[in-house]
């Protein structure tokens, strides 16, 4: 058995997270909680001094959980150098997407180098960072061979995709995690390591699956998601109620699962890990019509929501230009203070330029995050034409909200999950 194993066995062993973000820190901390020692490294500077001094800006990390982990020796750090007192290195850097929608791997490629620079013998190595198939094998095995080391002698490399859903009850803790080597030793490597972390491990026979797995997994929300916002386009056609008919479709206790019409796809994962699958088929010359239909249906959402608040105001003489509009939460989903690729920021900023007077109100993100974004706070005590619910925070007083505008519109039938009676109010 290698030195490597060993130590994981033994429990007394340390992971190194580069990337402390949405992914990163809960991970680093749900290490230490599992008596595992940590060290978490990122590139910015200012947000490791503030990690430093007790603050998590990550919903599923309290300050207290980053204080009791630093207490129990969580080391934070901007110096990579630090990280080659690790057993285990896990890669948790973004991946977006570049401005013509092809995966920019830049982040992934400087993680690989730094990995590169401070890697030592008897390490295992693992990504995380969402990505296309081959990464893995494309990417990290060469960053490590070009540290001189030699894989499964005294380096073994594997992904295992992120699930977590910042916000959500499940933490990363408590998520089945999917692992995938590039060899069969790095997979039961890199599975024993994450048993130690995590509740449950699926080992795969490659990086590949695990890799594209992950990307199974948001394709299918994605797909889903654009045919529920199609049925409610079809719905409102056909004067029929999308809300109750999903609701009736739901209580088939197989072979259906509820997906529910919005303003669109947000976020770090839905409307990105698609195109990860689709640009690398495209590679291989084949079409991805699926995803290709989806993001079709799911990026005219925004649209398709500012066209029918106009329709909501016109039916009562109004016009969206000129019209007192109150935008109810900017967050991608609702509950957290992310608003990165937000469809109900695209549905403002639509509304903005047809020459809506706009004011925003997110309790979740704050009126700073709500003025970074480009819109003016809300003004307490305002009243407005049309209140118009984009991201349902459950701190959002509804029944307050339906009173100070004359018209609400719910792009997330936000009142009738509540059961608020108001007679202003417009489902989408
Ligand atoms: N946010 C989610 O809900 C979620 C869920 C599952 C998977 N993922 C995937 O996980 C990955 C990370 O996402 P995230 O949401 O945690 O990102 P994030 O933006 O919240 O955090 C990434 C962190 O990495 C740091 N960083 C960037 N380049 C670095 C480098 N070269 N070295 C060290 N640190 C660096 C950044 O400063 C930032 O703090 C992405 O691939 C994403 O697709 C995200």
């Amino acid at each position: 058995m290698s030195e490597l194993e060993q130590r994981i066995e033994s429990g007394d062993w340390t992971i190194g997270v580069i990337g402390l973000g949405y992914v990163g820190l809960p991970l680093a901390v749900a290490a230490t909680k599992a008596g595992i020692g940590a060290i978490g490294y990122d590139i910015d500077v200012e947000y490791v001094d503030r990690l430093r001094r007790g603050f998590s800006s990550i919903e599923d990390v309290t300050d207290e959980d980053l204080q009791a982990a630093s207490t129990a020796g969580f080391r934070l750090t901007h110096d990579a150098a630090d990280l080659s007192d690790a057993d285990m290195l896990v890669v948790c850097v973004p991946s977006p997407l570049g401005a013509h929608r092809e995966p920019d791997m830049s982040y992934i490629r400087s993680a690989a180098d730094t990995v590169t620079k401070v890697i030592t013998p008897q390490t295992l190595v693992s990504l995380e960072s969402t990505t296309y198939p081959g990464t893995t094998h494309d990417i990290m095995i060469p960053a490590v061979t070009a540290a001189g080391l030699e894989l499964d002698h005294d380096v073994w490399v594997a992904f295992s995709p992120e699930r977590v859903s910042p916000g959500d009850v499940m933490k990363t803790a408590d998520i089945p995690k999917v692992v995938g080597g590039v060899t069969p030793d790095s997979t039961r490597i890199a599975a024993k390591a994450y048993d130690q972390l995590v509740s449950s491990v699926h080992p795969v026979s490659d990086a590949a699956i695990a890799e594209m797995a992950k990307l199974l997994e948001n394709t299918y929300r994605a797909v889903n998601i654009a045919l529920a916002n199609e049925m409610a386009q079809m719905a409102h056609e056909l004067d029929v109620d999308i809300w109750e008919v999903i609701d009736a479709a739901a209580t088939k206790p197989f072979g259906f699962q509820a997906f529910y019409p919005g303003p669109g796809v947000g976020g770090h994962c839905i409307p990105l890990d698609p195109q990860f699958l689709a640009w690398r088929a495209r590679e291989k010359r084949f079409a991805p019509r699926f995803i290709d239909l989806a993001e079709q249906v799911n990026l005219h959402m925004p649209t398709y929501t500012a066209n029918r608040i106009g329709e909501a105001l016109n039916d009562r003489g109004l016009s969206v230009r000129g019209a007192r509009i109150l935008g109810l939460g900017i967050a991608y989903k609702p509950n957290i203070a992310d608003d990165r690729e937000s469809a109900s920021i695209e549905v403002l900023r639509i509304l903005d330029g047809r020459g809506a007077h706009l004011e925003v109100l997110d309790p979740v993100v704050g009126d700073e995050g709500v003025t970074a974004a480009g819109f003016v706070p809300a003004t307490p005590g305002s009243r407005y034409d049309v209140a118009v619910v984009l991201t349902d925070h459950d701190v959002l007083d509804l029944a307050d909200i339906a009173k100070q505008a004359d018209l609400v519109f719910d792009a997330r039938a936000a009142y009738r999950k509540r059961a608020i009676d108001a007679d202003n109010v417009v489902v989408m």
